[in-house]
């Protein structure tokens, strides 16, 4: 069945879903889908915050710079100072929609993180997207426009293959979802649909990202025909609480901006001196996780130590008051000891190709935030650049399509959803299990530091699920856990596919058969 035709569809209620959202429901009618609760995204995860030149020493000059020394020259030096530009004015809309940036005096407090030349990092204590979340959400509940449908697993997009008076075209004019509540698949159309759907960092047996991110937009928008770029550029993020119960709790990098040390617990010393002896623990990501995992490898530790109990008690839980608590719940007091920390998946730097106005190949379709490769972020994100491509990249989406508006046609007639060849899964277990295979054989062969190797025995790995998958796939009604688990392989591919195609080290991807950086950068890009 297709329901009523909205004038645009959203995939994803994050910082980028919303943000476009907002700006189409001035003019335009618009569906937001979400997978499970509308703030279970990364968003309402982010705890550093979000970067901005907003202080009067500062300059865009000094952050277009740190991001493109992060990126190591891959990123697109326009695409940088369009994002770059627009942080100040993406800031205000937020303050205007009542987020509770933490201030000193008149102005804003910015912390500092690793990378950033000077403090620019504005923030709500150290959970600045639960607030950001929120004030997004309570604006786009209150919007006549928008209707918000949570519990709604998008599978695939509905191009001219879907179409009753079949086309074949590349035009996407909406999704086939699960409602997760129902069982029921349903067409939802629209004239136009912006894709805001997140990361893949689920690919890794460890991340702090959300159970959610299965690249399920990457992979929807690379079976629909879309070029994907710079795939293999996964960042993992230093400092991720080491916890046998709790798995995926980041230890925010402004721990690290605010004095916070990294020491080796076998030998008591800081060793960041060892690997970059100017920038210490405020090195980019890259290098400090690197340096994390080189101690855990060669001393045959299971942890490293991140201190900042050096600092006054009341500094320390002024600044991290959530970390602080949930910390002390697992019986840390880190105004007293240091905390046990590990370098975990954390943000997927590559995805679905776009242009300045959030275009992707495929007419009809539009893409925002962490689904993307937009070239900000080249081969390493600078810290809290990523939500601020969310506001700038929704609303440039937001803004070209109302431009254009009258260049998008009424969706036509569309295909139901056929179920006529599949019947209830009977083996429940075989989707847990790929799903476990998976983000094993990712951790340990497509992690921090790979070789051609691992690469490929992670390809032989994702040639014999693809069968299986496929298989099961064909034959069995769709779950959540299902369509997760094809778009998990899928992007697993997208990764390894790209690891396989960059022959030397830049950045993220450090391979130890091509030790070396070419001169001139270029993207690792996919053509379906
Ligand atoms: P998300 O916020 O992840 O939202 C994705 C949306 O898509 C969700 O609504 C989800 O339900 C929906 N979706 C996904 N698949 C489907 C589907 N199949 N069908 C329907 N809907 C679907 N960045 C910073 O800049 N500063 C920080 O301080 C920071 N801290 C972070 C801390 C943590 C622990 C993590 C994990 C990330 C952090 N990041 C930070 C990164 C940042 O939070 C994310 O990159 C950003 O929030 C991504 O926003 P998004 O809108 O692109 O996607
Ligand atoms: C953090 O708070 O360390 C995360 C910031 C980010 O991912 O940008």
């Amino acid at each position: 069945m297709a329901t009523r035709p909205y004038d645009v569809l959203v995939i994803g209620s994050g910082a980028a879903g919303l943000t476009a959202a907002l700006a189409l429901a001035q003019e335009h009618r618009v569906l937001v889908l979400a997978k499970g609760a509308l703030n279970s995204g990364s968003t309402a995860w982010a705890q550093g915050g979000i970067a901005a030149v907003l202080d009067a020493g500062d300059t865009f000059e000094n952050h277009i710079r740190d991001t493109m020394i992060a990126g190591a020259g891959l990123n697109r030096q326009e695409t940088v100072e369009f994002v770059i530009e627009r942080a100040p004015q993406a800031i205000e809309r937020l303050r205007e929609l009542g987020v509770p940036f933490n201030t000193e005096g008149p102005n804003l407090h910015l912390t500092r993180e690793g990378g950033h030349s000077h403090r620019r990092i504005v923030h709500v204590d150290d959970a600045t997207g639960w607030a950001v979340q929120a004030a997004l959400l309570k604006a786009a509940e209150e919007h006549p426009n928008i209707t918000l449908l949570p519990n709604h697993t998008c599978i695939d997009f509905i191009t001219g293959r879907h179409e009753v008076r079949y086309s074949g075209s590349g035009r996407v004019w909406g999704v086939y979802a699960l409602d997760t509540l129902t069982g029921r698949v349903e067409a939802h159309v629209a004239h136009v649909t912006v894709l805001a759907s997140g990361g893949a960092g689920r690919c890794y047996l460890f991340s702090t990202a959300p159970r959610g991110a299965t690249g399920d937009g990457i992979a929807m928008a690379w079976r629909a025909g879309a070029r994907v770029g710079n795939m293999e550029m996964m960042q993992f993020h230093p400092t991720c609480l080491y916890n046998l119960e709790v798995k995926n709790f980041l230890i925010t990098e402004a721990v690290r901006g605010e004095g916070g040390r990294l020491i080796n617990p076998r030998t008591g010393k800081r060793f960041m001196e060892f690997y970059d002896p100017e920038r210490l623990e405020l090195a980019p990501r890259d290098i400090v996780a690197r340096a994390i995992d080189s101690e855990i490898k060669r001393f045959g530790l299971d942890y490293v130590h991140l201190d900042i109990s050096h600092k006054p008690a009341d500094f320390v839980t002024g600044h991290f008051p959530t970390i602080h608590e949930k910390l002390l719940s697992l019986g840390i007091d880190m105004t007293t000891g240091p905390i046990p920390v590990v370098p975990a998946q954390h943000y997927t730097c590559g995805g679905v190709m776009i242009d300045l106005d959030g275009r992707t190949d495929l007419p009809g379709l539009y893409a925002a935030g962490e689904c993307t490769e937009s070239g900000l972020h080249g081969a390493n994100r600078l810290a809290s650049n990523s939500l601020l491509e969310c506001f700038v990249f929704g609303d440039a989406a937001a803004r070209h399509i109302l431009a254009n508006w009258d260049s998008f046609e009424a969706p036509p007639p569309i295909c139901p959803w056929d179920e006529s060849r599949v019947t209830d899964s009977d083996e429940e277990v075989v989707i847990k299990q790929n799903w476990t295979e998976i983000r094993r054989f990712m951790w340990n062969y497509v992690g921090i530091v790979r070789t051609t190797k691992r690469l490929e025995r992670a390809q032989h790995r994702i040639k014999l699920l693809n069968g299986e998958v496929n298989e099961y796939y064909a034959h069995f009604r769709v779950s959540t856990d299902l369509i997760e688990l094809r778009n998990l392989l899928q992007s697993a591919d997208l990764i390894v596919r790209s690891a396989l195609k960059r022959h030397e080290s830049r950045g993220l991807h450090y391979i130890l058969d091509y030790p070396d950086t070419n001169q001139s950068p270029t993207d690792t890009v996919l053509v379906p």
